[in-house]
């Protein structure tokens, strides 16, 4: 099954996307994360990205398609793969049908994960990430169960650098701007599924996991 997560920023794309990787075995691709491991590596294309997060602007569009034509190029996609944060512009939109037409593949689904835009602070600002494994927190509505720790590995958690209230206001703004266009362009494709996610994080599951075992 191919794949795209959509949703604004703190809307559960990471924490859906974690679920969906764990029960239908493709692998979960998020532009996010690649940015993230490269700055943490200290390359070029780590650097380039963290001028553009830091403020919550978008990275060039040139740069991010480049980084998701080589990615789901490798071996690991030929039976599928999830997308998270890409496409988040319509000539990301574009240059991903193109990429998939050269592969011979096709979009099954666009997850479109909605939530109101005044839920989004302080589903950001409350978040904690774990250190070691990578699994996401809310101090509210996730919290663990020992403050600070990592339920599953008693790692460190942490706060991203972006999830500051400043940027994440200029981040809500950047994409709630690009976001329609996005979302008519899919609706046209006929790709579009939308998914209400200010439900309970299992029921928001429960919803898309109905939607893809039609595809199985
Ligand atoms: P990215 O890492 O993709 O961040 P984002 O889109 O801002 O999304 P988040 O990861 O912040 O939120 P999420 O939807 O995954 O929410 P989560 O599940 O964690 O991108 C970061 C930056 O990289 C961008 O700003 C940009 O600079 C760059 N970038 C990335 N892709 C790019 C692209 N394609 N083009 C250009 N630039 C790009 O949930 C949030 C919180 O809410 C958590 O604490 C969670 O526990 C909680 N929560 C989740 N679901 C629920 C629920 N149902 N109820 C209550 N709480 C919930
Ligand atoms: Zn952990």
């Amino acid at each position: 099954m191919n794949l795209v997560l959509m949703g604004l920023p703190g809307a559960g794309k990471g924490t859906q996307a974690e679920r969906v990787v764990a029960n239908y075995g493709i692998p979960h691709i998020s532009t996010g994360d690649m940015f993230r491991a490269a700055m943490k590596e200290g390359t070029e294309l780590g650097m380039q990205a963290k001028s553009f997060m830091d403020k919550g602007e978008l990275v060039p569009d040139e740069v991010t398609i480049g980084i998701v034509r080589e990615r789901l190029s490798k071996a690991d996609c030929d039976n599928g793969f999830l997308l998270d944060g890409f496409p988040r512009t319509v000539p990301q939109a574009e240059a991903l049908e193109n990429i998939l037409t050269d592969l011979g593949r096709k979009i099954d689904y666009v997850i479109n994960i909605q939530v109101d835009q005044e839920i989004l602070m302080e589903r950001l600002t409350g978040r904690r990430i774990c250190k070691s494994c990578g699994a996401t927190y809310h101090l509210v509505f996730n919290p663990p169960a020992s403050a600070g720790a990592c339920d599953r590995c008693g790692g460190e958690l942490y706060q991203r650098p972006d999830d500051n209230e400043e940027t994440v206001q200029n981040r809500l703004e950047v994409n709630v701007k690009q976001t329609q266009p996005l979302l008519d362009f899919y609706q046209a494709k006929g790709y579009l599924k939308n998914i209400n996610g200010q439900q309970h994080i299992d029921q928001v599951f429960s919803d898309i996991d109905s939607l893809l075992r039609d595809l199985k």
